[in-house]
């Protein structure tokens, strides 16, 4: 085995076209426009169809992604994708979006990590090509949580969009490595602060499950707000030393979009320029492991993104998870 550099060589991202505004949302549930957007930044956000699934989303995202990189969806050795509202339990959705894209020759695995999924996902596929035995990686973060949502509960319902995002990693040598430094953490006693208590073995799927409003997503949105922040700001900080860069030398922060009171208070936490943090929760609301990669791909489509520019993703989850990692774009 010879060690290897890491870069990201391209990235691609797929929303679906419905949008869904606040004034919509407030016809289903008592809430505002007023409300969500003060709260937390969010104006719309994107929901598949009912026949558009993960890997659906996850393929888009990736064949711009290919393109984007120059390279065949036969030259992959390697898909990830970060999801936690997988097209099924099983088998994994990295192995569907394989076969939608025609990427014979790729490992396929999926993981989860919640809303960090992308960042573990960067770290997995970076530490894999790193080994030396793979070449070319294609890392998704994918969500069509509005099949996971409680569309009766406006403490959550309003928060939630679907899309994919995605980057392709390849090999360069050691001295070329872009991937510069990253931090991941845990803390599982808050396993239920943001979570899905059924569908798996614990509470298997049935309709008294499916009644007690089970299946579908629940949070304790103060104390996960708390735990964001504290947990965005210490690992980007983490990540930050172990790249040896200063906060100063950092282009751009894209970090999970879940909330953009969250975001500025990491921004602040870690004393970084508003103008440096890149913001569309807007316009798809919180994508779980596709904001980060739909954020960053957005901005190389507005050519915000020079090559040689360094680049913080930071983000945050159930687990609970949070992870930060630098990179050279
Ligand atoms: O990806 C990581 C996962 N999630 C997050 O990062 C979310 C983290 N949490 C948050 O972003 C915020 O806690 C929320 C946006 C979810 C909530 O904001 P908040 O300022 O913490 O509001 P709250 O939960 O304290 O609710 C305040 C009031 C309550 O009414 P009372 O008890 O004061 O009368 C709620 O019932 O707002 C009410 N409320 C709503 N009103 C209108 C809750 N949801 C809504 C709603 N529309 N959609």
């Amino acid at each position: 085995m010879k060690f290897q550099g890491v870069k990201i060589a391209g990235t691609g991202s797929y929303v679906p076209e419905k949008v869904l505004t606040n004034e919509d949302l407030s016809e289903i549930v008592d809430t505002s426009d007023e409300w969500i957007f003060t709260r937390t930044g969010i104006k719309e956000r994107h929901i598949a169809a009912d026949d558009q699934f993960t890997s659906d989303l996850s393929s888009e995202a990736a064949k711009e992604a290919l393109e984007n990189a120059g390279i065949k969806a036969e030259d992959l050795q390697l898909i990830i994708v970060a999801t936690l509202s997988p097209d099924k339990t099983f088998p994994n959705t990295a192995s569907l979006v394989q076969n939608k894209i025609g990427a014979p020759n790729a490992a396929c695995f999926s993981m989860e990590a919640g809303c960090t999924g992308f960042v573990y996902g960067l770290e997995v596929g970076a530490g894999m090509i790193a080994s030396g035995l793979y070449k070319n990686a294609l890392i998704i973060g994918a969500e069509k949580l509005s099949s996971v949502v409680d569309w009766t509960d406006r403490t959550t319902c309003v928060l939630f969009g679907d899309g994919a995002g995605a980057a392709i990693l390849t090999a360069t040598d050691v001295e070329n490595n872009k991937y510069l430094g990253s931090d991941l953490g845990s803390n599982g006693e808050q396993h239920d602060i943001l979570h899905i208590p059924g569908g798996g073995c614990a509470v298997p799927f049935s309709q008294e499950a499916k009644d007690q409003k089970l299946l579908t997503l629940q949070m304790n949105g103060k104390e996960v707000f708390k735990h964001a922040v504290n947990g965005m700001s210490v690992s980007a900080k983490k990540a930050l030393d172990q790249s040896g860069l200063s906060i100063d030398e950092i282009d751009w922060v894209v970090a999970h979009q879940a909330n953009v009171r969250i975001i500025n208070a990491v921004g602040q936490k870690v004393g970084v320029p508003t103008e440096k943090v890149y913001i569309n929760v807007d316009r798809f609301g919180n994508t779980s492991a596709a904001s980060v990669p739909i954020a960053f791909n957005e901005m190389r489509q507005k050519g915000l993104l020079k090559r040689g520019q360094k680049i913080l993703f930071v983000a945050f989850g159930g687990g609970l998870t949070w992870g930060a990692s630098v990179v050279e774009y």
